[in-house]
């Protein structure tokens, strides 16, 4: 072979591993249609999946404030807040994120993933252990190394296991707790309360609420809110990109947290900040969610409806809060019929792949407050069938 040859082969080569890590790696590409349908592989599928648990993505009025935002403030500071990128709409939206989760203050990060890196940079070399649920979201096992401390897990949502591992650190131990608030794969919930009565006041405990934020608590405040939690250990991160539909993280907590964020987080300095029309977006979708509680109580309302359903269809659930349906195929031959059901009877199959759910994958249904009872009749027939 020529070395051009060799060239041209190896290009070729490369092309299609590209090629193959893209098909075998990433979902199929999925076109919203309206709030419950979608376009996949050219067929319109109503859709129980993804996490904007009330369609406030597109909501009529967050979509207005994105495209006033976009013509009055343009897309992008282009520069960090640190420098010349702060701008009064982010302050006005930490305000609001503050007032909402009743937090002293609010310190908003470019997304949800960021919001723990930004937390373990403040805090690196401050504590002697991270204490990780074991099934924590993987970016608390990034933040986990950011902090620079030893990480020590606990099995899954087990106070016993907790308290166990706690003792075990010794009493001289300063450790930070690393948990999800609600966790993604089965809408079940860290026992928050739990864990506070055994920690000892120099701990602090870190709840990843990207999914408890919006969804539980009596008004949407999350996860500590439903455990009924309020205690200046607990630093609460969220994201604005789920149930608000908006884009962003944020971080919730004392001052000091938020002056520690602010000064020792490289991930919170050298950023540019979220493009300003989705701060704008933020905003407004913040409104909506306040001023319309229904949606709350329409989401869990739908989700207990679908659940007791299934129950009485022989299905076992876990009995977990959150609007998430996980069904967990027992071999890749009742995948591929359950998928194959679910398609015939107009349903996106929501077979996923995610850190922290089960490894042979699952379908991950979603319930949205947007949903009509006769849509989740047809998926609990199609579930049941
Ligand atoms: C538990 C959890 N934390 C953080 C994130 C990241 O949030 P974002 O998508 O806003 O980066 C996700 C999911 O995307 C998540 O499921």
């Amino acid at each position: 072979m020529s070395t051009v040859e060799k060239r041209a082969d190896w290009t070729a080569r490369l092309a299609s591993a590209k090629m193959s890590s893209i098909v075998n790696h990433i979902a199929d590409p999925l076109q919203q249609v309206d709030r419950v349908f979608v376009r996949w592989r050219g067929q319109r599928l109503l859709y129980f999946a993804g996490c904007d648990y009330y369609r406030l993505a597109s909501h009529p009025r967050v979509l207005a404030a994105v495209r006033r935002g976009l013509q009055n403030y343009g897309l992008n500071v282009a520069s960090s807040r640190k420098t010349t990128g702060n701008h009064a709409l982010y302050e006005q939206l930490e305000r609001e994120l503050a007032k909402f989760f009743h937090a002293q203050r609010a310190v908003l990060v470019d997304n949800g993933y960021m919001t723990n890196l930004a937390v373990a940079q403040a805090f690196r070399g401050e504590f002697s252990h991270v204490l990780m649920d074991a099934r924590s979201h993987s970016c608390l096992a990034d933040a986990a190394e950011l902090l620079g401390a030893k990480i020590v897990h606990f099995a899954h949502r087990d106070g016993a296991s907790f308290r166990q591992q706690l003792r075990r650190l010794g009493r001289s131990a300063r450790p930070f707790v690393f948990t999800d608030g609600m966790f993604s794969h089965d809408g079940s919930v860290a026992p928050l309360a739990d864990y506070l009565a055994v920690l000892p006041t120099r701990a602090a405990l870190l709840v990843d609420d990207a999914h408890g934020a919006g969804v539980l608590g009596r008004a949407g405040q999350g996860t500590p809110s439903h455990c009924g939690v309020q205690d200046e250990r607990v630093i609460q991160t969220v994201t604005l990109s789920k149930a608000f539909g908006a884009f962003g993280g944020a971080i919730l907590g004392s001052c000091a947290v938020a002056e520690a964020v602010l000064t020792k987080s490289r991930c919170f300095t050298g950023a540019t900040p979220v493009p300003l029309p989705l701060a704008a977006g933020a905003i407004a979708s913040l409104r909506v969610f306040r001023t319309k509680p229904q949606m709350q109580t329409r989401l869990h309302a739908n989700a207990v409806w679908l659940k007791a359903r299934l129950r009485a269809g022989g299905l076992t659930l876990p009995d977990a809060p959150g609007p998430i349906v996980p069904v967990i195929p027992r071999s890749p031959a009742e995948a591929a019929q359950l998928k194959r059901r679910l398609v015939a009877a107009g349903i996106h199959p929501p077979l996923i792949r995610y850190p922290g759910g089960p490894e042979g994958g699952y379908f991950r249904l979603v319930i949205s407050s947007e949903h009509t009872r006769a849509q989740l009749a047809a998926l609990a027939k199609a579930l049941l069938s």
